[in-house]
């Protein structure tokens, strides 16, 4: 499918969010192995998610709508053919830490993008802490698991997530230490459920095994990832103001506010509470008066990995050369990210050099509209979108129903924004 955008008047209106995407494959796993129904408000409607449904149900679990019937922590069934994880990284990353302690093995499988990503983050520690497992495809299962003390090489919740929800079948204490903090749901989530998880710092740990998880009853939070698309709009586009209300605002996934605090732009938090365990706030952007380059290093990028493609970007409009280091793990998403978006953006007339982990890039250019590709990736041809909406002339993203995977109803959303 082609997506056609055009630079609109006027920016303005109010978002409806689809669920988070990270925290609704999180309460659908939770919730499979807690005991009794789990209610789950607001799920992403998007197709990754479905993924994470469709492998629930072959695992013998009743999903209904927003209603999950919990079969406890020795409930799941063996599959009967492999488990089609489609397109979601996290489906298959954070079920295979479920399915690891599972008395069967489990074959995981997904679409050509997932699997030419790399699965052996997650097998190595699996098989430490004595699962079987292994790749190409990915099997894991059969273990009798015991406690590990592992450092991730890079931060990743995905691999964070896998380890703690193996450590839930191993004997004795699981210990995960990252380089650098990346987002909590899990953690908190298995607390709210009443298991026993402990954090400080970088390090979580987890004492095993969990013999029972209290069900869930959750509302889940707007996904910021999604509201990222239109805060760099709203902001850069230089006209009306965007509304965005219950947006989540965990911690571990705001460095995209803090880097457009830094840039200039003026994006206002109203209403912060607490939805269950997690952080939410109705976000306001209106159109940014002096605005500067940035700078992203190591440290900050897993607060802010998926809006990466977005800020990109806001990089080619703002005036100075911004910069992004400590990404190479954009190389290795539904696809190459750094190299997705060197190639939209600079057909777009931006000045865009890759790096071996992030860009360059030197504003402002005035981008031009023109014909891009999404290369499958959702992010890539929302954020390719976002620069149609700042470029003058036509822009036609090519395999715009990718947007599908996070964001259903995202088209015609933009479509609202700029017809006010
Ligand atoms: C996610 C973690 C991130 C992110 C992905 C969702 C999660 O991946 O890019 O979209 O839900 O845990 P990594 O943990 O691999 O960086």
């Amino acid at each position: 499918m082609l997506a056609t955008i055009r630079a609109p008047g006027r920016l303005e209106g109010e978002v409806r969010l689809p669920g988070d995407k990270s925290i609704s494959h999180r309460a659908l796993m939770l919730g499979a192995v807690a005991d009794g129904l789990a209610r789950l408000r607001g799920l992403s409607p998007g197709a990754d998610v479905g993924s994470t449904v469709g492998c629930l149900r072959a695992l013998g679990v009743e999903v209904d709508g927003e209603v999950v019937v919990g079969r406890g922590m020795r409930g799941l069934r063996e599959p009967a053919a492999p488990l089609d994880c489609g397109n979601s990284g996290t489906t298959m990353r954070l079920l295979a830490g479920l399915l690891a302690g599972q008395p069967f093995l489990s074959t995981l499988v997904g679409d050509d993008s997932l699997s030419r990503r790399p699965m052996d983050r997650v097998v190595d520690p699996l098989r430490q802490m004595g699962a079987s497992a292994e790749t190409s495809p990915l099997r894991v299962g059969g273990g009798r698991l015991r406690g590990i003390d592992y450092r991730v090489p890079v931060a990743s919740a995905q691999v964070k997530s896998a380890v703690l929800l193996a450590g839930l079948f191993a004997e004795g204490l699981t210990t995960v230490r990252e380089p650098a903090p990346s987002r909590d749901h899990t953690e908190r989530m298995l607390r709210a459920m009443g298991a026993p998880v402990r954090g400080e710092g970088l390090t979580v740990c987890l004492s095993g095994p969990v013999g029972r998880l209290a069900p869930l009853d959750v509302d889940v939070p707007g996904d910021l990832s999604a509201a990222a698309f239109w805060l760099v709009a709203g902001a850069l586009h230089g006209t009306g103001t965007v509304r965005l209300p219950g947006v989540g605002v965990n911690p571990g996934r705001t460095g995209a506010l803090a880097v457009l605090e830094r840039v200039g732009a003026r994006v206002v938090r109203r209403g912060e509470r607490l939805m269950g365990e997690e952080p939410v706030a109705d976000l306001e952007v209106g159109p940014a008066e002096a605005v500067r380059a940035f700078e992203v290093r190591g440290g900050e990028v897993a607060a802010l990995i998926d809006e990466l493609p977005v800020l990109a970007v806001a990089a080619a409009v703002l005036p100075g050369v911004s910069r992004v280091t400590g990404a190479a793990e954009l190389r290795v998403k539904e696809t190459d990210r750094v190299a997705a978006m060197a190639a939209g953006l600079s057909a777009m007339g931006a000045q865009v050099q890759q790096l071996p982990d992030g860009w360059e890039i030197r504003g402002p250019r005035h981008l031009v509209g023109a014909r891009v590709e999404s290369f499958g990736d959702h992010r890539v041809a929302m954020a390719l979108a976002i620069a149609g909406l700042l470029a003058d002339g036509e822009t036609v993203v090519e395999g715009a129903e990718c947007v599908e995977i996070s964001y259903p109803g995202f088209w015609d959303q933009l479509e609202a924004l700029c017809s006010r």
